[in-house]
């Protein structure tokens, strides 16, 4: 009996030692072959995905890319994250290579939760689904319908601040800028929302707390508010109470693709939802960080009141915002852009080698996954000078040089949302420094990145009406 017990413990010993032995021989598998960018390869599985998300929940993301720029190259190191062989390309060269290569050296690559997390993608993978994102957006996007949102978006904003800001001495930013589109809706959302994000970049183990874990069972709740909408958005659209032009979910539903299917609801509550993702909780965060540097630098204040009340005294009263005086805010959107330099919602990206390939003499295996980090260029002190100094008039005359300041990305895939943020953002200054000036409640308060960077209380401020 004794044998027995000695042999089955000999043989889950064996049996383990073996499992680790295979998951330490793959993970440095990944990483031999010659003239391999320089860097640190970390642990099997996990890699450097710790170190990578950790530095952002300290508040710091570029010191991830930082630390290793000056101890192996600045501009390409090794790593892994996420589970898989990675490269991080860094500085304006290095972007202008990957975002001019699209299709040709590589392609756009997201993490496996993605896939896990949107189940419906399964059917085709999260690439697909963004051509096919890519190919519907245009029409919401055009010039005109860009012009008419205008209006539209001063009408909520004014909405949102009579309700949510005035009579109030003090708001918690963050959960009101994200509320800004529909608080009913929204509000409801917000915390499964901060679920899903975080689970999106996060290490793909899907056990009881992880951070994964919670990221699907939000994505589960959120998908089935979502159809419940949808459903009563079909009824409404066959009911004549709903505009078939009113908006894009109008427009998913009675679209059809070139074999005249029409979209299944689930697929689109995953690009409704990814459209929330990719864009509603990135300029929240923008709008969030444009209120924290008022607040911290009356100088940028007063010369974005200033700029916004010429505007606002040129208009009859009721008369909504529109194109040409988006075009008269030229300083508010230089601040604006200081913000996204500082404070980028999206830290970068992710592509994926399509072939091997040398690039600045090191070899690109094929299949690695290759990152851009807004950062690198950012907070660069050879693009901006005193980099954290914040500086509007950075973007004056022709601006920063290419390639260096890319909080929407570059290339074919750069976000194509971008022009429709910036008139978010500008009516939201509008609409908040005419009514308000306001001061920090917590003087120093602690910035997470995860992955977008929020203030860990959500920004509490004191509210000083201004008439
Ligand atoms: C301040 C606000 C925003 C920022 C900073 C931002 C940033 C970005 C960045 C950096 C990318 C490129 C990622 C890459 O290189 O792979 C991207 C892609 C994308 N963005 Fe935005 N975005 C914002 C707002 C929006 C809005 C308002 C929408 C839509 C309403 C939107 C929809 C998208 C979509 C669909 C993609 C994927 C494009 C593709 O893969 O081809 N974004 N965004």
């Amino acid at each position: 009996m004794e044998h027995f017990y000695l042999s089955l413990l000999l043989l889950f010993v064996s049996f383990v030692s073996l499992s680790l032995f295979t998951l330490f021989y793959k993970h440095r598998a990944h990483f031999t072959g010659p003239n391999l960018p320089p860097g640190k390869t970390g642990y099997p599985m996990i890699g450097e995905s710790l170190e990578f998300l950790s530095t952002g929940w300290k508040g710091h993301p570029e010191k991830f890319i930082f630390d290793r720029m000056t101890r192996f190259s600045s501009e390409i190191f090794k790593t892994s994250l996420l589970g898989q062989p990675a490269a991080v390309f860094c500085g304006a060269a290095c972007n202008k290579f990957l975002f001019s290569n699209e299709n040709k050296l590589v392609v756009a690559w997201w993490p496996e939760s993605v896939n896990k997390i949107f189940p419906s993608s399964n059917q085709t993978n999260s690439n697909e689904e963004a051509r096919k994102m890519r190919k519907l957006l245009p029409q919401f996007f055009k010039p005109e319908a860009l012009h008419r949102y205008i209006g539209i978006m001063d009408t909520i904003a004014q909405r949102h601040f009579s309700s949510s800001w005035e009579n109030n001495k003090e708001v918690t930013v963050f959960p009101l800028a994200k509320s800004l589109e529909d608080p009913t809706h929204i509000a409801r959302f917000a915390d499964p929302f901060n679920a899903l994000a975080s689970g999106i970049i996060s290490i793909p183990i899907d056990l009881p707390g992880t951070p994964f874990n919670r990221g699907i069972k939000a994505s589960n709740f959120i998908r089935k508010e979502l159809l419940k909408i949808i459903k009563q958005r079909r009824t409404d659209l066959g009911e004549g109470k709903a505009s078939p032009t009113q908006d894009i979910l109008s427009h998913m539903l009675l679209a059809t693709d070139e074999n005249g299917q029409h979209m299944t609801e689930l697929d689109i509550a995953d690009k409704i939802l990814g459209l929330l993702i990719g864009g509603h909780d990135t300029a929240s965060a923008a709008c969030t960080f444009i209120v924290k540097y008022l607040a911290e630098l009356p100088h940028i204040y007063d010369g974005v009141y200033n700029e916004q009340m010429e505007i606002a005294k040129s208009k009859e009263p009721g008369e909504l915002l529109n194109w040409d005086d988006i075009q008269k805010m030229r300083y508010s959107w230089n601040v604006a852009c200081e913000v996204l330099r500082l404070a980028p919602p999206l830290q970068g990206a992710f592509r994926e080698a399509i072939n091997d390939f040398i690039f600045n003499g090191f070899s690109i295996p094929k299949g690695w996954k290759l990152y851009w980090s807004a950062n690198s260029t950012h907070k660069s002190p050879a693009y901006f000078p005193e980099p954290e100094k914040f500086d509007p008039s950075r973007f004056e005359g022709s601006g920063p040089a290419p390639y260096t300041f890319v909080p929407f990305g570059g290339g074919p895939r750069m976000c194509p949302g971008k022009e429709y943020a910036r008139l978010e953002i500008l009516v939201f200054m509008h609409n908040l420094v005419k009514r308000f000036k306001w001061e920090k409640v917590i003087p120093d308060e602690k910035i997470v990145v995860d992955p977008m960077p929020i203030p860990a209380k959500g920004l509490p401020v004191r509210l000083y009406p201004r008439n």
